[in-house]
């Protein structure tokens, strides 16, 4: 199995995570419609089947329903599963012992005593300091509990304070997780890629299909049938669609070259630049099952370059 470090010298994990926000969401994903408790079962076991242990979650998917799957499904297997979840700034959290405490909240969730990582989902730091959270979770990083400390959606000089607030403490960043896809590529103008690479912080790339998109199964005739906020997205509309045609083209090519599917491919693209992981959302177990044929094989520097050129702006 293809693993890769968090950060420095974090904990070793598979060089492609599973994405759970879907589990028990029912406000953007429509849990409980067209999917439910036995899909996402499915998804979790395929994925460990596979080899895929790295699962990232966080304390408001599904209100801690996620988590709290995540720790049931983890009682069933005897496989080791490394965990990644979120903090977030709720405005009434503003002070240091509600980080501790909701980290209980999550640990008690997930039925374990240490998670591999533990991250602080968007940088509000009106609410909450990131030179307190960083303090905090070097204490926590020291007692055992977590394994390493992230950010997520943190531009590159957030980053850069937070790993200068945690290297204080003698601790290395390990992650940024950000949205990083062949549909958004912010990050590759922003500095952050630049930057994370710079500091030995590892991307998580989020909605790397860009919530589905990249497989190619969304056409104007089956975007009709799709639950959720995706309805109301541009980039599903017919108009969204036509601007995918070149990009389509060049994975349906790339598709029948290395017999792997557009989202195999385009998770592939992702792992291939280094100091990526993606963490596609999976519903259920053949999704699962078939992003993990993401991993074992590589396009070539020329196919990522390619790729890069065929895709939309962003
Ligand atoms: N830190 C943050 O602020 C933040 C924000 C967003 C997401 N995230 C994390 O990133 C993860 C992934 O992002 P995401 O869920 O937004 O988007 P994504 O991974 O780009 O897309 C996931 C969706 O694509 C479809 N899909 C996935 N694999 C498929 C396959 N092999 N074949 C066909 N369809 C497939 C499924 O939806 P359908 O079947 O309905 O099309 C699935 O729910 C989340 O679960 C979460 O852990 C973090």
């Amino acid at each position: 199995m293809q693993t890769i470090k968090l950060g420095s010298d974090g904990p070793t994990v598979t060089a492609l995570g599973v994405g759970t926000w879907a589990w028990g969401d029912t406000m953007f994903w429509a849990y409980g419609k067209d999917f439910g408790a036995e899909d996402v079962a499915g998804a979790f076991k395929a994925s460990v089947d596979e080899g895929v242990t790295f699962f990232d979650t966080a304390e408001v998917y599904g209100f801690g329903e996620s988590e709290r799957l995540i720790g049931q499904f983890c009682k069933q297997t005897s496989q080791p599963v490394q965990i990644a979840t979120k903090y977030f700034p709720l405005p009434w959290r503003w002070n240091r012992s509600a980080i501790a405490d909701a980290l209980t909240a999550s640990l008690e969730r997930l039925q374990t005593e240490q998670i591999s990582l533990y991250q602080i989902h968007w940088p509000l730091e009106f609410i909450l300091k990131t030179k307190d959270f960083m303090e905090v979770l070097a204490t926590e990083v020291k007692k055992g509990r977590i394994q390493s400390v992230g950010v997520s959606n943190y531009s590159a000089a957030q980053m850069s304070l937070a790993h200068q607030y945690l290297a204080a403490k003698g601790i290395p960043l390990a992650v940024n997780q950000v949205p990083y896809s062949l549909l958004t590529r912010q990050i590759e103008q922003n500095g952050v890629l630049e930057k994370a690479r710079q500091l030995g912080v590892t991307i998580l790339a989020y909605s790397p299909l860009a919530q589905g998109l990249l497989t190619g199964k969304y056409t104007t005739e089956t975007v009709k049938s799709l639950q959720g906020a995706r309805r109301i997205d541009s980039r599903f509309s017919p108009k969204g669609l036509k601007k995918l045609e070149p990009l389509f083209s060049t994975l349906k090519d790339l598709s029948e070259k290395y017999d792997k599917t557009p989202a195999q491919i385009s998770l592939n693209w992702l792992i291939s630049q280094g100091n990526i992981i993606p963490i596609p959302g999976a519903k259920n177990a053949n999704q699962a099952q078939q992003n993990a044929g993401a991993l074992g094989w590589s396009l070539t520097p020329e196919e990522v370059e390619l790729l890069r050129l065929k895709a939309p702006k962003s």
